[in-house]
């Protein structure tokens, strides 16, 4: 029976969250974590398989409605409305949690059906149908997060345009997951709502958060990695500021900080899900990771980007 895979990733928001709604710069890395989506032919419907939901595609859960409207759409576009396929999706990313599962599932979903029909995916178009899932999943999503999960370097996100990052020396980073799940699309509300009332905090604190931007990514390029920790702990600063952290991630950033990380902070939407630390060291990366599990870290993951 033929069958092909369509693969993708998770991401990590180094600076910038938040911010980059309102089109600000970010910088987001591609984050290890795969998602594998495998297309093969059933002899009946449209079966979607995977950890949180399996059966018809008709009946996916509200929660998944963005998976199902991107599945339908790109079938239409291929002109297979009617074929009966099972999707299974394979995924290493909790949900919630910041890393951007969401849009690596419907990347890697469009990859598998593009190539499962051998029609050539442009990135355009690949964006254009991860797109419709992602409004579902966070409703004005700035697109970072499709970005990442389409780039297999670093990049530079503002306003949909992407820029490839280079890096000048290893950037070993600890994730710790927080435990609590966030919820994206309520931090960004809540954020709305917090600068349509005082133009003056958000102009302040998206001017803050774009020298921050600007400063890393020169710090990146020159491989200065304590400045870039410093900016990192600034960035967190400026989240507080707009009210996306909370205890369990402060006190996960505060740990690693003591336990010698150059830098730390929550990474994406907030409200729980993930925060990152910046070391010096493989050996720093592994001492931090099991020192946030001892402080109450659901799970860490290590990674280290190399230039
Ligand atoms: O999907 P998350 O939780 O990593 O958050 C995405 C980043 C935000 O800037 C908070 C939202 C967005 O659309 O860019």
């Amino acid at each position: 029976k033929r069958n092909t895979s369509g693969f993708s990733h998770s991401k990590i928001i180094l600076t910038g969250e938040h911010a980059v709604v309102y089109g600000n710069p970010a910088i987001a890395l591609p984050f290890p974590l795969k998602v594998e989506a495998v297309i093969e032919e059933v002899t009946s419907g449209i079966i979607v398989e995977s950890t949180f939901y399996t059966g018809p595609l008709e009946q996916i859960p509200t929660k998944l409605e963005g998976i199902r409207a991107c599945i339908q759409q790109v079938l239409i576009a291929l002109k297979r409305p009617c074929d009966k396929l099972k999707i299974t999706i394979h995924s290493q990313i909790p949900i919630g949690k910041g890393l951007g599962s969401s849009a690596a599932i419907a990347v890697a979903i469009v990859r598998g059906l593009f190539s499962f029909f051998e029609t050539k995916l442009d990135d355009k178009t690949l964006s254009a149908f991860v797109h419709t899932a992602e409004v579902y999943a966070h409703g004005s999503p700035s697109g970072i997060d499709m970005a990442t999960a389409m780039s297999d370097t670093p990049i530079w996100f503002q306003n949909g345009d992407i820029v490839r990052l280079e890096v000048t020396s290893p950037l070993h980073f600890v994730i710790a997951d927080s435990g609590r799940i966030g919820n994206t699309q309520k931090s960004v509300s809540r954020v709305r709502a917090l600068y349509s009332n005082d133009e003056v905090l958000k102009a302040d604190s998206l001017r803050r958060m774009k020298v921050i931007a600007f400063a890393a990514k020169s710090a990146m390029a020159k491989g200065d990695i304590q400045k870039l920790g410093k900016l990192l702990n600034e960035n967190h600063s400026e989240l507080i500021q707009i009210g996306v952290s909370e205890d369990g991630l402060n006190h996960l950033v505060n740990t690693a900080r003591s336990a010698g990380a150059l830098g730390a902070k929550l990474t994406g939407g907030g409200d729980g899900g993930c925060m990152l630390a910046l070391t010096d060291s493989k050996e720093k990366m592994e001492e931090i990771s099991s020192t946030l599990t001892s402080a109450g870290a659901q799970q860490t993951w290590c990674f280290t980007i190399e230039p």
